[in-house]
């Protein structure tokens, strides 16, 4: 099937998988895709390659969708997401008071949090995503998703975030006027005032004041959270699982796609990228080396004939590994497969070229 039948009518497109799979260039095809199919299309990335970010004129980080300029009937628009400023628009739309709010953006705890607690950059890409759709400036918004070691860390990173800011059980420690602090105080505090003394930043005040400060804004942004979760349930929202043809991509994906299931997220389909191509030849290398010796000489013929035999195995070795994902989903139909390109996808001609592939009717026949 095409990328285009499995996000008909949906809004809100989310292409997750491991590190390294394509992600960003599918995301950024995709929203091209649909720009060119009359839609006003945004693509919002995390880590778009250089020459790509340049190429879709994402110079600089300034976490608003910028529109690119495009010869299409509908619009592409495109993001570079910015975790930190996100985060610091959350600040601000529930701290109770100016005064509190600019307490807590100066926070050192505070500052370093968009990097330092797990889940918070995958998050933000969703909190965003809230905003734009909430703006319904769009007819379409396709989030790429951060680079995780686990393609899960995603899906989990609200209640994650959301438990580590959550306070009220950690500020029973901190704050040093609560007998809590007192089960610690032995080992932590001496380690805080060695810390004091070396570095002069007093760490033990920054982190009571950051737990207190954040149990502020802790219901306003449990209802968000609440509110973001919902989005990627609604039936207008559908995810687009990407991998490679590699064994453990594919077990990646499969687990995902359980996963999916479990919290009840709607599944679109499976992007399967840089695919070797299917060798349709009957010959082997063995069988060529002759003819290629007539054309090459004979150390380079045997090179290539052995490539050739390479290459094959692995393209039966993807087909194979494609085949246990087309059992776990039952059919092939929300298969689409992108082959491997002999280049990088750094520009809007690599997103087009993609895009033969991803908008191509009956795409994932090329495998049966
Ligand atoms: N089908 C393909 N053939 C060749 N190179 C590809 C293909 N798809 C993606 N790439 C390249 O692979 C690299 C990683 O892709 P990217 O989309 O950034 O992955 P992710 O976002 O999942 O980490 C990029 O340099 C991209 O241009
Ligand atoms: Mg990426």
């Amino acid at each position: 099937m095409s990328v285009a039948d499995l996000i008909e009518g949906k809004s809100v497109v989310v292409c997750a998988g491991a590190g390294g799979v394509g992600k960003t260039t599918s995301s950024a095809s995709i929203a091209l895709g649909m720009a060119e199919r009359g839609l006003k299309a945004a693509v919002l990335t995390i880590d778009p390659a250089k020459r790509l970010a340049n190429s879709l004129g994402l110079e600089e980080l300034d976490n608003e969708p910028r529109r690119v300029e495009l010869d299409a009937d509908g619009e592409l628009w495109a993001m570079m997401l910015d975790a930190k400023s996100t985060f610091d628009g959350v600040v601000d739309r529930y701290a109770t008071t100016p005064e509190s709010r600019d307490r807590i953006l100066e926070n050192r705890i505070y500052k370093q949090l968009s990097n330092a607690v797990a889940g918070s950059q995958e998050y933000m890409a969703m909190e965003k995503l809230y905003e734009l759709h909430e703006s319904g400036d769009w007819d379409v918004l396709v989030l790429d998703t951060p680079p995780t070691r686990n393609a899960l860390d995603f899906l989990d990173a609200p209640e994650r975030l959301h438990r580590f800011i959550d306070s009220r059980s950690l500020s029973f420690f901190m704050a040093p006027s609560r007998t809590g602090l007192k089960i610690f105080s032995r080992g932590t505090g001496l380690l805080f005032s060695a810390l004091k003394r070396v570095t002069g930043v007093d760490l033990l005040q920054d982190l009571s004041e950051f737990f207190n400060l954040f149990a502020e804004i802790s219901d306003g942004f449990r209802e968000r959270s609440k509110a973001v979760t919902q989005l990627l349930e609604n039936p207008g929202t559908t995810f687009l699982l990407v991998t490679s043809p590699q064994r453990d991509a594919i077990d990646e994906v499969i687990y995902f796609r359980r996963s999916l299931r479990e919290r009840r997220m709607p599944f679109g389909g499976a992007i399967v990228n840089r695919v070797h191509q299917e060798v349709s030849v009957e010959a082997e290398g063995e069988d060529v080396v002759e003819e290629l010796a007539d054309l090459l000489e004979a150390k380079l013929a045997r090179k290539a004939a052995r490539n050739f035999d390479d290459y094959r195995a692995l393209s039966m070795q993807d087909r194979l590994n494609m085949e246990r994902l087309v059992d776990e989903l039952g059919s092939r139909d929300p298969l689409v497969l992108v082959p491997y390109f002999d280049e990088d996808v750094h520009d809007v001609g690599g997103l087009e070229r993609m895009n033969t592939h991803l908008f191509a009717p009956g795409a994932a026949q090329t495998t049966a």
